[in-house]
């Protein structure tokens, strides 16, 4: 039944039914906007569109909620590890104990990277930025594991991925640093055998501290999905044309890489890192971002969708000072980060705006104190996205009558001409 209609100047007209979420949220259908009117709607960035139904992730942006499948993110960053999370995201449950002990042994059992792949690493430059190295490596994967059509094959693939996206991680750290490979050991789980991969050196012994383990299962956690963002979006899309599951989410690795979306977790330390050693401090860059035409943005601040606060913002904010007590960390930057937050949040340009710390202004204070360089902070947004993009790659897969994803457009190029020879020009 329809419950909208939309009547253009002229006397065309186009019936919208609504979509009604779980939630109460309302969705326009303009599928037959064009067949019906001739026209199309225009949505640059796409803020004001829905591209697909979901039953993953919720995000109320003025409240500040973030649920996966129904569960609040307080709640499994409190509770939960990032196995379990990766399992809820995309099985669509918390498992039970013998799901719980199957999934991590197959995590665990698919771990190893195929011993050829260790030569890829050999082509890259020691200052290779590790997601270019990551996504190169996830795209490879699919020349290994090819697709195929069972879902048991399919179920593999996502487990391959899922395990050794972190070797491939951490690899691609030791070869930045000229020192040899880790390699996975079984008895370790996901985080523990990452932070091993990561940190170990051989004929030394390495102690897996459960307080870093703690806090970078609660980090990944806090990434594992955030709805239709830049990167999930393009994960649909990519899966959208029938491309198989490492290609899209490879895909997604390259898009969540940009400043504005998962690179600001870099963006943000290096930005603390100017402003601790500027004599004009904090005011000098809360005016530069002030200023259009100077081209900084106060990276970490400001969200799309949250108009309040970043609910994940705020669970980082307090783990941090937790963080670095326990581990007997002082790092400066926290308290240069502490006082640009409060110097953006009293004044008028960020409040009229609603521009809030996101993810991303604590999360690098935190890594920094587990010891991951800065320009693997994103690799480590992109481990704990890892579940979100699959689930949202087998959403869309296996979406009733989902079509390639293909938007139009209004054009507004030179109307016909004729071609000339090049003399005539
Ligand atoms: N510093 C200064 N001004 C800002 C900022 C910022 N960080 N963010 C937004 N604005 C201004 C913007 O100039 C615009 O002003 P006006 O209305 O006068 O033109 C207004 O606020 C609205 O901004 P927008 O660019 O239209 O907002 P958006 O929804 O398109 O962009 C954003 C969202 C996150 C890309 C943007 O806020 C930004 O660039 N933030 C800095 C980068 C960042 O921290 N990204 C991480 C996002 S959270 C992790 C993730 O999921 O990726």
């Amino acid at each position: 039944m329809a419950e909208a209609k939309l009547h253009l100047a002229d006397d065309r007209h186009v019936d919208l039914p609504i979509t009604r979420g779980t939630e109460d949220e309302v969705g326009l259908d303009i599928s037959r906007l064009r067949a019906d009117t001739g026209a199309i709607t225009l949505d640059p960035s796409l803020g004001n569109t829905g591209a697909c139904t979901s039953a993953i992730t919720y995000i109320d942006g003025e409240k500040g909620i973030l649920r996966y499948r129904g569960y609040a993110i307080e709640d499994l960053a409190e509770n939960s590890n990032f196995p379990e999370v990766c399992h809820l995201l995309i099985r669509g449950s918390l498992p039970s104990k013998s799901e719980r002990d199957d999934f991590r042994t197959r995590m665990t059992r698919h771990t190893l990277v195929h011993e050829d792949m260790k030569k890829f690493f050999e082509g890259f430059p020691p200052s290779a930025h590790p997601m270019a190295i990551l996504c190169a490596m996830v795209s490879s994967l699919s020349a290994y594991y090819p697709e195929d059509d069972s879902p048991e094959e399919l179920d593999l693939n996502i487990i391959r991925l899922l395990a050794k996206a972190k070797t491939l991680a951490a690899f691609s750290f030791k070869k930045s640093i000229g020192h040899p490979f880790i390699y996975p050991r079984n008895d370790l789980g996901y985080v523990a055998n990452f932070l091993r991969m990561m940190f170990a050196v051989p004929a030394e012994p390495y102690d897996i501290d459960p307080v870093v383990v703690d806090a970078l299962n609660k980090l990944l956690i806090l990434h594992a999905d955030h709805e239709q963002n830049c990167s999930t979006t393009t994960v649909r899309t990519v899966c959208s044309s029938g491309a198989n599951l490492f290609a899209s989410i490879s895909a997604g690795i390259c898009a969540l890489w940009g400043p504005l979306h998962g690179g600001a977790n870099q963006a943000v330390i290096e930005m603390l890192d100017r402003i601790a050693v500027d004599p004009d401090g904090c005011e000098k860059y809360i005016n530069l971002a002030k200023q259009k035409d100077s081209g900084f943005r106060l990276m970490g601040f400001g969200h799309r969708v949250y108009r309040n606060f970043d609910p994940r913002a705020l669970i980082l904010k307090k783990s941090a000072d937790a963080l670095l007590s326990k581990l007997g960390v002082d790092d400066p930057l926290l308290a240069v980060a502490q006082k640009l937050e409060e110097a953006a949040l009293s004044d008028d340009y960020f409040i009229e705006r609603k521009l809030y710390p996101n993810v991303d202004f604590y999360s690098g204070i935190l890594y920094r104190a587990i010891g991951i360089p800065t320009d693997m902070f994103t690799v480590m947004f992109a481990l704990g996205r890892m579940p979100g993009w699959i689930a949202h790659w087998l959403e869309e897969r296996n979406s009733p009558g989902a079509r390639i994803i293909r938007p139009r457009q209004i054009y507004t190029g030179a109307t016909a001409r004729p071609w000339l020879p090049i003399d005539k020009r």
